[in-house]
């Protein structure tokens, strides 16, 4: 009888659909040990680690462990093909706003307040998105299963359409207002983004991906991208903003995705040991404190326009949304379990 998929995806409950068919073991090495242990073309160096001399698709990578890497489904299920279909449609819409805001000169009647606002924050902000894009970079290339690299370096495309639209929109802020070119020196140095440097920092420098991808998208990102959203959101709102508050809600939805793949990795693998599930707790424990300082570093942005309490909201809502994504991986932040009240919100 015919094939109706490939031979490892063969055997499953539901037919495989084209996700599971382009995604899962595409990448020979470890994860085929056991269900082919003779592969296409071994011998060529670079199937299992005592071949290789690259170091990489190994399982000594990461402290997590799991005999079941081939078993993890990202909950967006997007292949190349499907990533590209959604981004484009988000991409012609936010296109479309910048578009009518060129051809309207939006930029020029932005009020000054909120201009010195965004001078304070917005232009540096896209060495945050940089610095996630490289840290995923990293675990793309590195972790262990191709259901893994994949949901990781869209999200590496992600992170890029983020720093290239607010590289772009600050040009246009530049060009109308000027002051926005300084933003190399505020990331190194102003005190607001000092707690966030050091963070992204140290993650680019970590050698374990499996602590990349909870230190980026289980703890930093739902702290920061929820507080950043508001900011640009509300205060934009606020302000007769006519392209930040689109800008917001086109990247958070990517954000979201993010968060998403990755509670989705680290549930799965905290569910198959308590040795997982400790070595994921031990690491949100070690990165939630430098998190919370790195956002709580934002409160100035706040403060210029006189909305400190629509800070205070947005961090609650943000330390929440951490909360809720951590019980979505099967963990409990220790430094997240206050869950503070959200109140008020509104900017007017
Ligand atoms: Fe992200």
């Amino acid at each position: 009888m015919a094939r109706k998929t490939f031979e490892h995806l063969e055997g499953q409950r539901r037919r495989p659909d084209v996700y599971e068919e382009v995604t899962a073991y595409v990448q020979w090495g470890e994860t085929f040990r056991d269900k082919f242990p003779t592969l296409p073309n071994e011998g060529a160096n670079y199937h299992f680690p005592e071949h290789y001399k690259l170091g990489y698709w190994d399982p000594t990578k990461t402290r997590w462990k799991s005999h079941q890497w081939e078993s993890f489904r990202d909950p967006n299920r997007l292949t190349y093909r499907s990533y590209h279909e959604v981004q484009s449609e988000r991409e012609a819409a936010l296109e479309a706003v910048l578009a009518a805001a060129r051809s309207e000169h939006a930029v020029r009647y932005l009020d000054p307040e909120w201009v010195e606002t965004l001078r304070m924050f917005f232009a540096p902000m896209r060495f945050a998105e940089w610095g996630i894009s490289m840290a995923h970079q990293y675990v793309g290339r590195f972790s262990i299963s191709s259901l893994v690299t994949n949901p990781s370096i869209l999200q590496v495309f992600d992170e890029l359409r983020h720093t290239q639209r607010i590289a772009e929109w600050t040009h246009d802020l530049e060009t109308e207002h000027g002051g926005f070119g300084g933003y190399r020196a505020q990331w190194l140095e102003d005190p607001m983004f000092q707690p966030m440097r050091e963070y992204l920092e140290r993650v680019c420098v970590l050698r374990d991906w499996g602590e990349v991808v909870v230190a980026t998208n289980l703890v930093l990102e739902p702290l920061l991208q929820r507080v950043l959203y508001r900011t640009l959101s509300d205060l934009g709102n606020a302000h007769s903003d006519s392209v930040l508050p689109h800008f917001a809600y086109s990247v958070y939805g990517d954000e979201e995705r993010h968060w998403s793949w990755a509670a989705a990795l680290a549930a799965m693998l905290n569910e198959e040991s308590d040795e997982n599930r400790a070595t994921t707790g031990d690491w949100i424990d070690s990165w939630t404190p430098l998190a919370l300082r790195s956002v709580e570093a934002l409160a100035p942005v706040y403060s210029i326009v006189g909305k400190e309490p629509v800070f205070d909201s947005a961090l609650a809502e943000a330390r929440n949304l951490a909360a809720d994504v951590l019980e979505s991986a099967g963990v409990t932040g220790v430094a997240l379990q206050d869950r503070p009240t959200v109140v008020g919100g509104e900017t007017s």
